[in-house]
């Protein structure tokens, strides 16, 4: 018997080994769970600190970049835009000055409305392009948009004007194709329609303008001079031109009043051809239309024809 139990110590000690109390089996169990979670909760913390700086400025970089370039962008944006597409007048209405001028928000004149409009109208188109530029009481520079051209602004006022009782001509717009009309072309964006207000100093802006057409007349008219359509005129002088040239708004030479054609007659018709096509004192460029040479041609010997 003593000898069985002493066996049983034996396997007793033999088994237990470094633990030899419960005290220690239970720390030692417990360890043996804490150890590898605690290794594993450091490992699992160092790859994703690694990952968040790494992912982290990488994700951050190209939004920061984005966002400090923005609007340096679309400035330039604005300058490499504005002198070669512009806006209509309408298109710059419905993006900028229907905010105020739809529903007449702090007391901006109500597009349509001829009562409202007006007093403004009666001041001019060159007042109010000014105004309209420059800002006036509640109404901010460029209806607080910086990025339209004046020339846009413009258009937006004898579009806004004229559903409201006006008849502005819009300005000729700043940089036409050709390359003979490029030199004048910045300045009179506005300028051009200036006279309105003050047709004083037109034929001074006419003058130099007119030598300046006339050598290309002597080639481009002869083309066009072999056949002269007046029902073609009659149509283009229908559509546009009489939009000054039947009442003589701004100075324009009436149609059928010979008095006031005969000056221009005395020049020749390709003179006058050619003065018409690229404009002269207040009249737009082809009386601001997109006609052609040809169609101008018909529509002056339409107008000509009827002041003999
Ligand atoms: C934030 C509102 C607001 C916006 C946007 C706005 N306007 Fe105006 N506008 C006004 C107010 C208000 C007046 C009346 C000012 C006054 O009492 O003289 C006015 C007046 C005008 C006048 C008459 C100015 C004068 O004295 O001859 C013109 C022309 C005009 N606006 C053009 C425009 C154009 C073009 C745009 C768009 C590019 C535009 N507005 C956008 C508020 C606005
Ligand atoms: C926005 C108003 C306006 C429109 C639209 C207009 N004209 Fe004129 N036109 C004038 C004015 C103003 C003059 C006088 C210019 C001056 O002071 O010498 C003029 C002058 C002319 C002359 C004489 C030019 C010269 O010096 O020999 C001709 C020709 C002419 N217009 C043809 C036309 C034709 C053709 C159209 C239509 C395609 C047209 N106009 C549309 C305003 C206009």
């Amino acid at each position: 018997m003593n000898n069985t139990e002493e066996h049983v110590d034996e396997h007793a000690e033999e088994s237990e080994g470094l633990i030899k109390t419960p005290k220690q089996l239970l720390i030692t169990v417990i360890l043996a769970f804490l150890i590898p979670i605690v290794v594993l909760i450091m490992l699992a913390h160092l790859v994703a600190a690694g990952e968040q700086t790494g992912a982290g400025s990488d994700a951050l970089q190209p939004k920061a970049i984005e966002a400090r370039i923005k609007p340096v962008a679309s400035l330039d944006l604005v300058d490499a835009n504005a002198p070669k597409v512009y806006k209509t007048g309408q298109q710059v209405f419905e993006s900028t000055c229907t905010a105020c001028h739809t529903a007449g928000v702090a007391g901006a004149p109500k597009i349509g409305n001829h009562d409202a409009w007006a007093p403004f109208i009666k001041t001019g188109y060159e007042e109010m392009i000014k105004n309209a530029i420059h800002g006036i009481k509640a109404m901010p520079p460029k209806g607080g948009n910086p990025s339209l051209s004046d020339y846009e602004v413009a258009r937006a006022v004898a579009y806004m004007a004229n559903k409201s009782g006006a008849s502005f001509k819009e300005p000729p717009a700043p940089a036409p194709a050709k390359p003979a009309a490029a030199a004048q072309a910045a300045a009179p964006a506005v300028a051009a329609a200036a006279p309105a207000a003050a047709p004083a100093p037109a034929p001074a802006a006419a003058a130099p303008q007119a030598p300046a057409a006339q050598p290309k007349a002597a080639a481009a008219a002869p083309a066009a001079a072999e056949k002269v359509d007046l029902a073609e005129g009659e149509k283009l002088y229908k559509s546009v031109c009489f939009a000054c040239h039947a009442a003589g708004v701004m100075g324009a030479p009436k149609y059928g009043d010979k008095a006031s054609w005969a000056p221009f007659i005395k020049t020749g018709l390709d003179t006058m051809v050619q003065n018409a096509i690229h404009g002269v004192g207040p009249m737009p460029p082809r009386g601001g239309s997109q006609a052609t040479d040809a169609q101008m041609r018909d529509a002056v010997s339409y107008m000509v024809q009827a002041a003999k």
